[in-house]
């Protein structure tokens, strides 16, 4: 056995350093470095990634200790299709998920990744997702080759020494294996982003609580953290454990007397969740105030007063940059005035960063994501689409210091929004939990960047349909089995901001107007607001929505709210279709509301124009 040198943070734990070993044995890199998440380590990364062309420091004056990398233009996203959920049952992952045999993979996988490190050093980052040594925080180790992502999950999640010291000899952790998949010949000279795109595999083993992925390094794909453990494998122990592993934001609304009233809300990729999250209130609601706990994934447990309560596993924001802009989201711009990496955004010619959307007007020249030179009339974009911030939560104007409670903060609405340009209404609220879940679960959305080759509109369950580690049906079982055991279940709404006319233009101004939804549906929650029964849920009036300072007319209020008899029966017709895939695992209930739903709308007028009917 070649006798690795081995460097880094210390760790007594027998099953972590036997695992490190036969990792290391497989791979074959040159060298063994476990991350002790120190100032030093990640200064040291920086500098060797500026070397090899990795990253470029952005200019120290404008954005300090901040970096900016290209990626492989072959690897720029999530890539669903290459992303498998390995249980031992075919049937435990379910129709919407892709399956493989874990004995098979794992054989693949040996062969692709045997020799896989050559050339390089293998990190291990111990992290924790949720505040350390919380009942509700989990430790994973990632191994990877890659010192992207060790930067990357150095603000992404708790990091380092401090995360050994908890796990202690014997404490349970995730093993999270990650490779580029680029091995390097003696003498060979490295590239700026290796990737192996032919071959990549995202793989979960659900009753090993082991994720193993190769090929790519951007974001979802290799920041194992995330989305491969905090949705997929957690969603898996939550459903064991009687818990949510949601693709939610968590955000708390204090009002002029103080009452804060925290909410989740689960939109499907790049539909908004960062900009709701630290929302800017309207002038006109003086003395309200939006605190962040998390954008992005929320862990949901009973608390011991029996609320749910909610933690947000990350540290950080691994955010969409292009549409970001003072006027569009202020305070994630100001999260990242420093200590931020930047993946395939544009470099200006003083040496900071733009993105379409940044400013009303380009820069007259800059190099854009692929490294080449750019104007504004070239005819390319300057940053990807899917290109992204990786930024530290704390540094967030709206940082809820809540955000490290290990009780997590007690939730009284869970909001689900898709990207709809017709037919869904901007809010309304389901009757009760089980119609909740029903509309949760039959929610629509449209295309984003944020992964490969998506439909223009597909069906996204919880926002969760490239997400959950099993059996969507299981899920929604699950769903039901969690409100029925809670005595007060938070109140489940449905929103929609990208309603267009007909000219495709967007009905409802958005970003920080949806303030006045989200007042009503606070309302809602506290007892204090109106809502009228509609065939759909229950909706408010235009008199039930809080105005000043928005001249927003009563007609084009009813366009937002109003539901087609005729395009709502369709769809029903359609959640039909989507739960024949499920036949013996549905919710018993969901047949139900269809129906119910169904004869509901047959009741209805031809065009429900409740608002407009009861102004
Ligand atoms: P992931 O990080 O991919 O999970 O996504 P996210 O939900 O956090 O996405 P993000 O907030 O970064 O979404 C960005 C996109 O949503 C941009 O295209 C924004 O312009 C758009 N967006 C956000 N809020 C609004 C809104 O209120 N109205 C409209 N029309 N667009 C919005
Ligand atoms: C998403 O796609 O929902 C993200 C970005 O949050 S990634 O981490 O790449 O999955
Ligand atoms: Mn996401």
């Amino acid at each position: 056995m070649k006798n690795r040198p081995m460097t880094g943070a210390h760790t007594n734990c027998r099953r972590l350093l036997n695992w490190i070993r036969r990792t290391a044995e497989h791979c074959k890199p040159d060298h063994i470095h476990i991350c002790d998440g120190s100032r030093e380590e990640n200064d040291r990364l920086c500098r060797q990634m500026v070397e090899t062309g990795t990253f470029i420091r952005l200019n120290p004056e404008k954005r300090p200790n901040s970096y900016l990398c290209r990626s492989d233009p072959r690897d720029v996203a999530r890539v669903e299709h290459r992303t498998f959920i390995c249980s031992i049952n075919k049937a435990d992952a379910g129709p919407t998920n892709n399956w493989m045999n874990p004995a098979e993979m794992k054989d693949r996988l040996n062969a692709l990744s045997a020799g896989c490190m050559r050339g390089r050093t293998m990190y291990a980052i111990p992290f924790s997702m949720g505040p350390l040594g919380s009942r509700i925080a989990q430790i994973g180790v990632e191994l990877t080759d890659s010192p992207y992502v060790v930067t990357n999950m150095r603000i992404m999640t708790r990091m380092g020494q401090a995360v050994l010291d908890v796990l202690g000899e014997r404490g349970p952790f995730v093993r999270c294996v990650h490779s580029v998949g680029a091995p390097l010949e003696p003498g060979q000279k490295d590239v700026a982003w290796p990737c192996d795109p032919d071959n990549t595999h995202i793989s979960h083993f659900p009753e090993e609580r082991m994720i193993w992925s190769y090929g790519s390094g951007y974001g979802g794909n290799a920041l194992l953290g995330k989305k491969c453990l905090a949705l997929r494998i957690a969603s898996v122990m939550a459903r064991d454990e009687g818990w949510l592993a949601e693709h939610m934001l968590i955000m708390g609304v204090q009002n002029p007397n103080g009452e804060k009233t925290y909410v989740a809300a689960a939109f499907p990729s790049a539909c908004g969740k960062t900009n709701f999250a630290m929302l800017v209130p309207p002038k006109a609601f003086k003395g309200w105030r939006v605190f962040t706990v998390g954008d992005d994934i929320a862990w949901i447990k009973e608390g011991h007063d029996g609320t749910l309560r909610a933690i947000n596993p990350e540290a950080g924001f691994f955010g969409v940059a292009p549409g970001t802009s003072m006027k569009s989201n202020p305070n994630a711009m100001l999260s990242l005035n420093k200590d931020c990496i930047f993946t395939n955004v544009a470099l200006t010619d003083d040496g900071d960063v733009w993105w379409e959307g940044m400013t009303d007007a380009p820069p007259a020249h800059l190099i854009d994501w692929r490294g080449q030179d750019w104007t504004p009339d070239c005819g390319r974009l300057a940053a990807h689409p899917n290109a992204r911030f990786t930024a530290p939560i704390r540094l967030c104007p709206t940082f809820d210091p809540e955000w490290d409670n290990p009780e997590g903060v007690p939730i009284r609405a869970l909001i689900f929004g898709g990207r709809m340009s017709k037919n869904i209404p901007l809010v309304f609220q389901a009757y009760n939990w089980t119609h909740g879940v029903y509309l949760a679960a039959t929610m629509g959305s449209e295309a984003t960047a944020a992964a490969e080759g998506q439909p223009p509109v597909r069906w996204d369950p919880m926002a969760m349909l490239p997400f959950c580690g099993y059996n969507m049906a299981d899920y929604w079982n699950h769903w039901m089995n969690v409100g029925r055991h809670l005595q007060d279940p938070p109140r489940i709404f449905r929103v929609n901001w990208f309603r267009r006319d007909d000219k495709g233009r967007f009905l409802w101004p958005g970003f920080g107007e949806n303030m006045r939804v989200l007042k009503w549906i606070i309302d809602r929650v506290q007892g204090r607001g109106y809502g009228v029964e509609s065939p759909i849920g229950y909706m408010p009036r235009h008199r039930d929505i809080h105005w000043q300072g928005l001249d927003f007319d009563p007609e084009t209020f009813y366009e937002l709210m109003s539901v087609s008899r005729e395009a709502a029966a369709q769809e029903a017709r359609a959640h039909e279709e989507l739960f024949d895939m499920f036949y013996d695992r549905l919710p018993k209930e969901f047949v139900h509301l269809r129906e119910l739903l169904k004869s509901r709308l047959w009741r209805s007028p031809e065009k429900w124009e409740l608002a407009r009917e009861i102004v």
